[in-house]
């Protein structure tokens, strides 16, 4: 049985596919028990609270291995429900920014100090460490609801954004795979895209005359404030302001693990096309 963190998310949601697809046993951990009715056939779901590592006990019994998500309350504890529970290989979700080593930076520290917790847990480990995610494109949906103009941060900053789906098949390929134990793997898209880039060609698959306007840095954090904590709006600027991630970088793992080259974007974009808000009428 693999357990799948974060299964109604972008990664989980699609790991929970693939495996049930391939017919493996796979339960989802979810928050709300209502979210096991939209999971695939063959998946059951557990409910348990990432930040409540005892509540996962449930979830863990019979478990051979587990997809994690980072970055919550207690992972040491998280991971010693893990090893009790006799799982043989946990599979960590993390990020390009893990390896910066960079502990003043928030989102970096939540990495690096998940993957110490898993690398020193005694559970065997394969650590996942994607780039930016096309998924968090669905950010405008707000914005091409209300019309064809995306106005965004970091305008000049070029991501090789990974689909969702590949971080999954990497997942659902190593997991329990003894070959993979002990090993990072960094995970990209095929190219590097800027955001006025990726809104031209989303706006090509969804027939809609979309334009990109790039926010000064004062608009950038104006916006960003209220919608998460402000250590991670600084993070954000670290990054792409400063310059102290390159995430336009084009990374090995995908093809490496899996023998084929790593989605499109646009290829994100066709399979959900039907996510995004239908055209304003003029
Ligand atoms: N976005 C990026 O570019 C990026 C890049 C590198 C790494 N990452 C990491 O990847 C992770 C997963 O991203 P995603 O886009 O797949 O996630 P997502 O779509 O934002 O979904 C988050 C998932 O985590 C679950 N969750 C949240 N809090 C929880 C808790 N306390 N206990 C149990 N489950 C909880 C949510 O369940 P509910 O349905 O109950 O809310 C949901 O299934 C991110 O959290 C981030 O750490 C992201």
């Amino acid at each position: 049985m693999i357990l799948v963190t974060g299964a109604t998310g972008n990664v989980g949601g699609e790991l929970v596919a693939q495996l049930a697809e391939a017919g493996r046993a796979v339960r989802a951990l979810v928050r709300r028990t209502d979210a096991g009715n939209a999971l695939p056939r063959g998946a059951e779901a557990v409910a348990g609270d990432l930040n409540d590592p005892k509540s996962l006990r449930p979830a863990l019994d019979g478990v051979r291995g587990v997809f994690l998500l980072p970055g919550y309350a207690d992972m040491p504890g998280t991971l010693a429900e893990l090893r009790a529970a006799g799982v043989e290989h946990v599979v960590l979700l993390s990020s390009i920014a893990a390896p910066d080593g960079d502990l003043d930076n928030a989102i970096s520290r939540f990495m690096i100090l998940s993957e110490e917790a898993v690398s020193g847990s005694g559970v065997p480990w394969t650590i996942l460490r994607p780039s930016g995610f096309m998924s968090n494109t669905f950010r405008w949906n707000g914005q091409l609801a209300a019309g064809d103009v995306v106005r965004d941060a970091f305008g000049g900053v070029a991501v090789a954004n990974v689909d969702p789906y590949d971080i999954a098949a990497v997942a659902a390929r190593v997991l329990l795979d003894k070959d993979h134990f002990g090993r990072a793997h960094a995970l990209s898209g095929p190219e590097a895209l800027l955001p006025a880039d990726r809104v031209r060609r989303l706006g090509r698959v969804l027939g809609r005359p979309l334009r990109f306007v790039g926010l000064s840095d004062e608009e950038a954090r104006r916006e960003m404030e209220g919608t998460m904590p402000q250590e991670y709006i600084d993070a954000f600027f670290r990054y792409y302001a400063d310059g102290t991630l390159d995430d336009s970088v084009v990374r090995p793992g995908v093809a490496e693990v899996l023998g084929r080259q790593p989605r499109t974007f646009d290829q994100w974009a066709e399979a959900h096309a039907g996510d995004f808000p239908v055209a304003v009428s003029a």
